[in-house]
């Protein structure tokens, strides 16, 4: 049967609504918390993916929340704009001031109904709590025709309570209903069963959006989401890279690869350009400084590669034999030669918006073709990788506080490393000459001197972004500070300079992280 969304009209029974929550379930987990800038990007970036549904934050967690929800909501084009809210009065109003400004807009509310968040969470009872579920979402009905509704902790709701809830959501006008696996406990057969129960016993069940939301506790939230649609299910809740509180949330990627490449199995049509999908990703971890594992599905830099001879061997012979789909449909391009330091903006211009960074403006993409004229002089090859890596590590650094602006260092194994560091703080220029146990040592103690601050060094790599002697090198930094962890990335062919962008960048995100506070009592 078509169904009529107020936001999407009509809908094609086939048709599945993808809901990204990178920017509140994934931002919300440790080490992910991102500035308005870096999600105003990735939420034009999540825009041009073709997601139906942005969920851009929790407005009534912090002014920061709030502020990032409301410019999204302002600023991007396309998707529905979502705001997350508990069952109370306040929370509803601030979600509803944060999203009004989108031209399509959805509140998102949710309360828990298993027998143990509400005994210990809510320490309320359950008539109580389906009181919570009618106010909520009538409250919510007031300023907006789209109205989702959440059972948390849905998976372990007793059966008969959880359809007197979802029935209760729908009288009072929710247009979404929402079973999450909140802590990733059910398997497959779980999600179909509870999924065609709604369906088949709760009124109304046929007029609204069924949706799954499912954490990856035990690997399995792409297939529990996979077994909702199957029973029904018509939204998906999802984030790039699978990022989310704890293991994470089913992979918007893989989903979408999944619907793609099996039709027999999964018959369902969405919205999504799977070709953008790498760039989205990349975007994301240079962001936030998480990389994903090599082998991580659709995005692991291995998820196409092919090492042992009979799998190189017989990928010679016919591609099928070992890829179910092609790295072209997601965005992977064969890594090509790009320019060489003769090329002009024009050329370099071109190249980026064939790269999918058409957005960037006129600054942004005077410094960025600066960066290349360096690295063009210092490098023999300039691969498209390379110029994603230099783009992404400069597009991170955009309104940062602390800004790195050179960097002269006396190492090797005769001389006790020196390092001579230049920083910008809010804009004025600073110096440091320091000392330490190994050049990258040294550097680290040239920005204490420059920005003293009390975050310790959990955790520091360094990975190259192509092949080669002179490779880029891109270092990843982990810091701590009252336990509040940040990851920065950078990105240079001088391992050393990467290293110290890559610190730079992490307290920059330590510098935002202060002023935030923890969203109070949302467990997933
Ligand atoms: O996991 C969960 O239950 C949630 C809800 C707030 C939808 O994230
Ligand atoms: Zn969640």
């Amino acid at each position: 049967m078509t169904l009529n969304h107020p936001n999407f009209g009509k809908i094609d029974p086939k048709r599945v609504i993808v809901f990204d929550t990178t920017l509140r379930d994934g931002e919300q987990s440790p080490g992910f918390s991102m500035n308005l800038d870096e999600k105003l990007r990735m939420a034009e970036i999540l825009a041009e993916l073709g997601v139906d549904v942005l969920e851009a934050g929790f407005p009534i967690a912090s002014t920061g929340d709030y502020e990032s929800v409301r410019r999204i909501a302002q600023a991007v084009k396309g998707p529905v704009i979502a705001g997350l809210a508990r069952s109370g009065r306040e929370d509803i109003l601030r979600a509803a001031e944060a999203v009004a400004p989108a031209e399509r807009r959805r509140i998102h509310t949710f309360i828990s109904t298993s027998p143990l968040h509400m005994k210990y969470k809510l320490r309320l009872e359950p008539e109580a709590v389906l009181a919570l579920v009618t106010t909520s979402v009538t409250l919510a009905r007031d300023f907006t025709d789209d109205v989702e509704w959440s059972a948390e902790d849905g998976t372990r709701t007793e059966a008969d309570f959880l359809c007197r809830c979802v029935e209760a959501a729908i009288k009072a006008g929710a247009t979404t209903i929402n079973i999450p696996d909140t802590v990733g406990y059910a398997v497959p057969e779980d999600m179909a069963r509870i999924f065609s129960m709604v369906k088949t016993r709760v009124p109304g069940a046929e007029n609204i959006i069924l949706s799954a939301h499912c954490h990856n506790d035990l690997g399995l939230a792409v297939a529990n989401t996979l077994a909702a649609l199957g029973a029904g299910a018509r939204q998906v809740e999802c984030t790039i890279n699978g990022i989310g509180e704890r293991a994470g949330n089913a992979a918007l990627e893989e989903l979408v690869m999944a619907i793609r490449t099996r039709p027999d199995a999964a018959p369902y049509t969405h919205n999504i350009e799977s070709t953008r999908i790498l760039r989205t990703s990349k975007l994301l971890a240079a962001i936030t400084g998480f990389d994903v594992q090599p082998n991580k599905a659709i995005v692991g830099r291995n998820a196409f590669a092919h090492e042992s001879g009979i799998h190189q061997d017989g990928m010679l012979k016919n591609a099928a034999t070992y890829e179910i789909m092609t790295p072209e449909s997601v965005g992977w391009n064969k890594t090509v030669l790009v320019m060489g330091k003769h090329s002009g903006r024009a050329a370099f211009r071109d190249k980026l918006n064939a790269l999918g960074y058409g957005e960037l403006g006129d600054n942004a993409l005077q410094v960025a073709f600066q960066r290349f004229k360096d690295l063009a002089d210092r490098k023999k090859i300039v691969y498209d990788d390379d110029i994603v890596a230099l783009v992404d590590d400069e597009v991170t650094r955009d309104h940062q506080r602390i800004k790195f602006i050179s960097l002269e260092l006396w190492a090797g194994s005769k001389t006790q490393p020196r390092a001579l560091l230049e920083l910008e703080v809010d804009g004025v220029p600073h110096s440091a000459d320091a000392r330490g146990d190994g050049p990258v040592d040294a550097t680290f103690n040239a920005i204490l001197q420059i920005f003293p601050h009390t975050a310790e060094l959990r955790l520091f790599s360094v990975g190259a972004v192509t092949e080669g002697t002179d490779a880029q090198a891109r270092c990843t930094v982990r810091l701590e500070e009252d336990g509040k962890l940040v990851d920065g990335q950078g990105a240079d062919t001088d391992t050393i300079v990467a290293a110290a962008r890559a610190y730079i960048h992490a307290l920059n995100k330590l510098i935002v992280k202060r002023t935030r506070q923890a969203p109070a009592a949302l467990s997933a």
